[in-house]
């Protein structure tokens, strides 16, 4: 029975497999919604607020808003860090209208604001350098920074609120008393599937025009590029917010995949505007840039002398749910990025092991498998911090069991990668195996745990296992309930060392509508899956948070999500899903990251070597290479690929991979103080160049390079037998880069032609930085705790350079008592000195300063002293490289812990 029910699965798989296709997932125009709102008339807007009914307190202003047949309750809230809150819903609904929970980090701090002028017709507000005028017919929202226009809401008077309403009486064919309605308003066919859409239409959408805006960015998870492209009816999809499971995914598209997170950036030289849209329904957003309609205007405007104006235009469409939307006025890159930081939060700071080397495929077989894979690596000198199991470690894809003959010993195996200072990964899906017997479907069922279909009827569904039933995770008592399932004693065969994979959480129904949940089936609290669709994901990674916590109070999670939304960054890494063995694919990797970045979701990564099919070993070395620089670094591969873990290729090969680990595993102290530095910050760690340099119009639109901080800029080498890559050095004139291979220095004076072999990618330190390595690579990152240091000190124009080191036991919460050490680097005057960013923060640190690179100092020293508050001054040798790039300040010796100047003479 078992046997049959598996070939029955996977019969069913193979067929799903061969015919998914765009045609699995719908456009614009066979989503009612989305033609319906892409219908509406421009210019002619009939909302009205009504300011007669205006009221202001001190941090906001209320009024009606009208159309024709409904009256909606408008507020305008002024938040701390140049942000406003719009937020409007029904005064008498139908039916309730869905409220975001769970994106927002709590609730947002609010700031007063100041009335500056109030007439029956506007109203101006002012907060800081910020002003806001609301206009009252037709309703608009104009946002300034001082003096200049960088945000209009409705100025093309597309802004829609469907109210909830009584089905009107089926239209008789030739009634013209009726309004025509879009046939799917009340209910929809997509395929075989049927909505029956219970609250009928329930749409709403706005549009914001970004005047002096030239780049539109944001709105992941899109395989496309970083810059968004225009869409427009008759020509591009808008982009698509609707985590989806798509097969093969193709690139390039607007087509929505597994993540959504609804925030847009319009940038330009002067301004940068976010516009957060929290809705957690399925959303389309057009976007249409005037750089690509200004061609033909340009030639009307030679003739009549008019000068192109630079904006960009965005049309949110939502399905449901209230106007909820922040607008950050920024007015830097880095400014929105925070304050959308601000709003929806950080990722608490990882263990230091996740930022190693982790090694997956579908699947490590067995017992054996793993013990082999992980003997292999020490023998080939691959470092190796984390080995993942795929579903089939499960006992028949039940979820919390072991297979009971290929992972019987599955504690044995825990024990055994812990002794080499190593961690394991496995995956959990929501879906849960409808077999009777099963503990946890049992539980499910006897406690009403799952989501319900239209009818009250338990919701199945096909998923890995056959027959699936999904819990409820948006009910307390599922979230209790099934986090326990991580505790030791539930979850038998498990240790403290073992970490979560979250996967499928779209959720993933084979059989599903878009092979998804529909529509209307039905969720704690009564609300739909069209409701809260995108929140299922992150709602997932709450519970798996809740449970690993509660499981290691004093251990600090690891998960990885595949579906996440707004705020899925508190909880989860992310990686870009089912990707294949194409350098288009390799390529994509920055740009999808990149954006996932902007979005709050810093900890991204892309499987390495693709997913589907086999990758050459050109192809496979470049992967390792250029995703050494993402923070997320694992391998990963479909069950059908050829195995290709590194020490399978020829001896060229590995060497090159190897050599990617090693420099993965030296700069690890840079990724941990870069994540130590976005949990304060909110900054991204991986970061677009036009973040950095945004008045550069050359930047807006690379996204194949990638800095790290302030201190790193890779660029990817994603073509077959390259020889060369065309680098663009930012910065201008006064900027140094320093070439990582050789040390040979460039200015940031545009692109050059940069040559490459198989060896390296183009990767520079930024003039001005001081990068903290550890640069004797062990075989897990756990080896190298008490390891010395070496600064590489990339001197600028004014032969300075300034970082920061972040240390701490690498795994626990103890840093939230104190017990870490947060230094900073100074290089000025021939002179390098640390200093205690919180001096009341103090670690035990056992690591000390092995040497002192300084790249772009003079040639004429000849020694260096070393001054610590307790010593005498030492003299330290130092030396050159044979071309003179480099100057090494030779043992320092001082603990990490002390302060120290050391001067070059
Ligand atoms: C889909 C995931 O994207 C992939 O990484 C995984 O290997 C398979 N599910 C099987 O679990």
């Amino acid at each position: 029975m078992a046997r049959a029910m598996r070939l029955f699965a996977f019969a069913l798989l193979v067929a799903i497999a061969a015919s998914v296709d765009r045609n699995n997932f719908k456009t614009c125009d066979q989503s009612s919604f989305c033609r319906r709102l892409r219908k509406v008339e421009q210019d002619n807007s009939k909302y009205i607020l009504n300011l007669d009914t205006l009221q202001v307190s001190a941090h906001s202003l209320e009024a009606d808003l009208l159309n024709p047949d409904a009256t909606f309750k408008f507020t305008l809230t002024a938040l701390a860090g140049n942000t406003f809150r719009l937020f409007a819903d029904e005064i008498k609904p139908l039916h309730k209208r869905y409220k975001v929970v769970g994106a927002l980090d709590g609730e947002p701090k609010l700031t007063k604001l100041e009335v500056l002028e109030r007439t029956k017709q506007e109203v101006v507000i002012k907060c800081g350098d910020s002003k806001v005028k609301l206009i009252a017919e037709p309703f608009k929202i104009e946002f300034y920074n001082k003096d200049t226009v960088v945000a209009v809401v409705n100025a093309r008077g597309l802004f829609t609120i469907e109210h909830l309403r009584v089905k009107p009486q089926e239209q008789a064919d030739g009634n013209e008393e009726l309004p025509k309605e879009d046939p799917g308003a009340w209910e929809e066919n997509f395929k075989s599937h049927h909505d029956s859409k219970p609250r009928g239409p329930e749409a709403l959408a706005m549009d914001v025009t970004f005047p002096g805006a030239i780049r539109a960015y944001g709105l992941p998870e899109h395989a496309d590029h970083l810059a968004l492209r225009s869409t427009g009816p008759g020509a591009t999809d808008p982009y698509r917010l609707y985590n989806l499971d798509v097969f093969e995914y193709e690139l390039e598209t607007t087509m929505a995949i597994y993540g959504a997170v609804p925030v847009l950036y319009a940038h330009g030289p002067e301004n940068t505007v976010g516009v957060f849209w929290h809705n957690s329904a399925e959303t389309w957003v057009d976007i249409s840039n005037s750089k690509d309609t200004n061609v033909v205007s340009s030639i009307v405007n030679l003739v009549s002398g008019k000068k192109d104006e630079n904006k960009v235009d965005a049309h949110f469409m939502s399905e449901s749910g209230v106007l909820d939307v922040f607008v950050m006025l920024g007015p830097k890159p880095a400014d929105v990025v925070k304050q959308y930081a601000a709003l929806t939060g950080v990722a608490p700071l990882p263990q230091y092991f996740t930022f190693g080397y982790h090694q997956c495929r579908w699947n490590y077989n067995d017992e054996d498998d793993v013990k082999n894979v992980v003997e292999k690596f020490d023998e080939g000198d691959f470092p190796l911090d984390v080995m993942w199991l795929d579903i089939e470690y499960t006992d028949g894809k039940k979820y919390f069991t072991w297979d009971p003959v290929k992972f019987s010993h599955s504690t044995v195996m825990l024990n055994n990668l812990t002794a080499t200072g190593r961690k394991l990964v496995a995956i959990i899906d929501p879906h849960v195996k409808r077999e009777s017997g099963y503990f946890l479907h049992e539980d499910a069922l006897n406690n009403d745990y799952y989501v319900k279909d239209k009818d009250g009827k338990v919701f199945e569904g096909w998923c890995w296992p056959g027959s699936s039933s999904y819990p409820d995770f948006f009910d307390p008592t599922v979230v209790d309930y099934y986090s326990n399932l991580y505790s030791l004693d539930k979850f038998k065969g498990s240790t403290e060392n073992l970490y979560i994979w979250n996967d499928m959480n779209e959720p993933s129904v084979f059989n599903g509508p878009e092979i998804t949940m529909g529509k209307d089936m039905v969720h704690y609290g009564n609300w739909e899956h069209r409701h809260v669709h995108n929140l299922y994901g992150l709602y997932y990674t709450m519970v798996t948070m809740k449970g690993l916590q509660a499981r290691s109070p004093n251990k600090r999670p690891f998960i990885l999500t595949r579906a996440f939304f707004a705020g899925s960054q508190r909880y989860a890494a992310m990686w870009t899903g089912d990707n294949a063995a194409e350098w288009s694919h390799l390529a994509i990797s920055y740009p999808m990251c990149l954006s996932v970045a902007l979005g709050g979701i810093s900890f991204c990564g892309a499987d390495i070597g693709g997913f589907f099919h086999n990758p050459d070993p050109e192809l496979l070395l470049r992967w390792y290479q250029v995703a050494t620089w993402l923070p997320f670094f694992r391998a990963h591969a479909h069950i059908d690929t050829k195995r290709r873990e590194p020490y399978l290729y020829g001896s060229d090969v590995q060497m090159r991979i190897r050599n990617a680990l090693k420099l993965r595993y030296a700069h690890l102290p840079m990724w941990y103080t870069q994540f130590w530095e976005h949990s304060r910050t909110g900054e991204p760690v991986i970061r677009p160049l036009f973040y950095e340099f945004p008045e550069d119009s050359n930047v807006l639109d690379i996204d194949n390079q990638v800095l790290i901080g302030k201190s790193v800029m890779a660029t990817a080498v994603s073509q077959h037998s390259a020889s060369s890559a065309s680098v663009y050095l930012p910065g201008g004139s006064e900027q140094l880069w320093y070439d990582l291979s050789d040390f040979k220095s460039y200015t940031g004076s545009g692109y050059i032609t940069y040559p490459v072999n198989l060896d390296k990618i183009p990767v520079f330190y930024m003039g001005g930085s001081i990068v903290s390595r550890k640069d004797r690579p062990r075989r897990a990152s756990s080896l190298m705790h008490d390891d010395p240091y070496t600064l590489y000190v990339s001197l600028d124009n004014n032969k300075s350079a300034t970082g920061t080191l972040y240390i701490d036991d690498s795994e626990s919460y103890e840093y939230k008592k104190k017990k870490y050490l947060y230094i900073r680097f100074n290089y000025k005057d021939n002179t390098l000195t640390n200093s205690f960013i919180d001096q009341d923060a103090k670690y035990p640190t056992l690591s000390w300063l092995e040497r002192v690179v300084v790249l772009g100092a003079s040639n004429n020293f000849r020694y260096a002293t070393l001054k610590t508050p307790k010593g005498e001054d030492t003299i330290l040798q130092v030396s050159y490289d044979s071309e003179g790039r480099s100057l090494i300040i030779r043992k320092p010796g001082v603990s990490m812990r002390e302060k120290f100047t050391i001067t070059l003479h």
